[in-house]
C-alpha cells in the first residue's frame, strides 16, 4: 500500500515569524506515529529557518522550485545541492503557476532538466502535471497528462518508488475553489499511473500521485478515498494549521 503524502505549498505567502509559528503548530499536530508523510514548502528565503523548526518532528521541508545547473553564473537561481544543504527533501517542479502564470513560462524540457537535477542531488521531485480548462473542454486531458509525464521523465530512472512524487493539479481547480470531482480525479490519476508504468515499469504502481486544486478538509476524504489518489498538494488550505491538519487527518483516516 502506498503511504499517503500531504504537502503544503505556501507559494509567496506569510512572513518568517508567521511561517515559523505555522510550521511549529503543524509539527505539534502531526504525531510522529501517524501513517502519512507530511511536508511544507516555504519560499526559498525561509527554507533554512523553517527546516530548523521541523528538526526532530515528523514534518519535512521542500522547495517550490529549483534550477537545473549545479553552479555558476545564473543570477537569482538556486541549485538542488543548495536546497539539500539547507535541509530540503522535496522539490516542487513544473507547478502550473510556473508553467502558465509567471513570466518564466517553463516548458516540459526545462521541467525535465529540473527533475533530473533534483534526482542527481538526492532530493525527491514533486512533478506537477495538469490540464487547462480549455484542454479539458476539448477532451485533451488524458493526452496532456501523457505528454507531461513522458516529457517530464525523459532519462529519469528510480531505484525506489519514494524517489519520485507526481502531483495531478488541474489548472482550472488551483486557487479557484472549484475542485475536481472524485471521478475526474480518479480518471486522471489512473491514467497517470498507467503512463508511469509504461515509462518506469512496475515501480510505477508504487509511486505516489497527489491531487492538488482546492483540496480542503471538507472535500479531502472523498478525494483520498479514490484508489489512485495518494495524498494532496495543498495551496490555500496549507496556510492555516487547522485546515492543513484537517487534511492530514483525512489522509490518516484513509489508511484505516
Ligand atoms: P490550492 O493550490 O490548494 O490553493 O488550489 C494548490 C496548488 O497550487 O498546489
Amino acid at each position: 500500500m502506498r503511504r499517503p503524502f500531504v504537502a503544503g505549498n505556501w507559494k509567496m505567502n506569510l512572513d518568517l515569524a508567521r511561517g515559523r509559528e505555522l510550521v511549529g503548530a503543524i509539527c505539534a499536530g502531526v504525531k510522529s506515529a501517524s501513517r502519512v508523510d507530511v511536508a511544507v514548502c516555504p519560499p526559498y528565503v525561509y527554507l533554512a529557518s523553517i527546516a530548523e523548526v521541523t528538526r526532530g518532528s515528523a514534518v519535512v521541508v521542500g522547495s517550490q522550485d529549483v534550477y537545473y545547473e549545479s553552479q555558476g553564473a545564473f543570477t537569482g537561481e538556486v541549485s538542488a545541492a543548495m536546497l539539500a544543504d539547507v535541509g530540503a527533501q522535496y522539490v516542487i517542479i513544473g507547478h502550473s503557476e510556473r508553467r502558465h502564470t509567471i513570466g518564466h513560462l517553463e516548458d516540459d524540457r526545462m521541467i525535465n532538466l529540473k527533475v533530473r537535477a533534483t534526482r542527481r542531488a538526492g532530493l525527491v521531485p514533486i512533478l506537477c502535471i495538469g490540464e487547462t480548462l480549455s484542454e479539458r473542454k476539448s477532451s485533451q486531458t488524458l493526452d496532456v497528462l501523457t505528454y507531461q509525464v513522458r516529457a517530464g521523465l525523459v532519462g529519469v530512472t528510480l531505484d525506489r518508488p519514494e524517489q519520485l512524487v507526481i502531483a495531478y493539479e488541474p489548472v482550472w481547480a488551483i486557487g479557484t475553489g472549484e475542485v475536481a470531482t472524485p471521478e475526474q480525479a480518479q480518471e486522471a490519476h489512473a491514467h497517470t499511473r498507467s503512463e508511469l508504468r509504461a515509462v518506469l515499469g512496475s515501480v510505477g504502481d508504487e509511486i505516489r500521485i497527489l491531487y492538488g486544486g482546492s483540496m480542503k478538509p471538507d472535500n479531502a476524504a472523498v478525494l483520498l478515498a479514490q484508489p489512485d489518489v495518494d495524498g494532496g498538494l495543498i495551496g490555500g488550505a496549507s496556510l492555516k494549521a487547522d485546515s492543513f491538519l484537517g487534511i492530514v487527518s483525512a489522509a490518516v483516516a484513509a489508511t484505516a
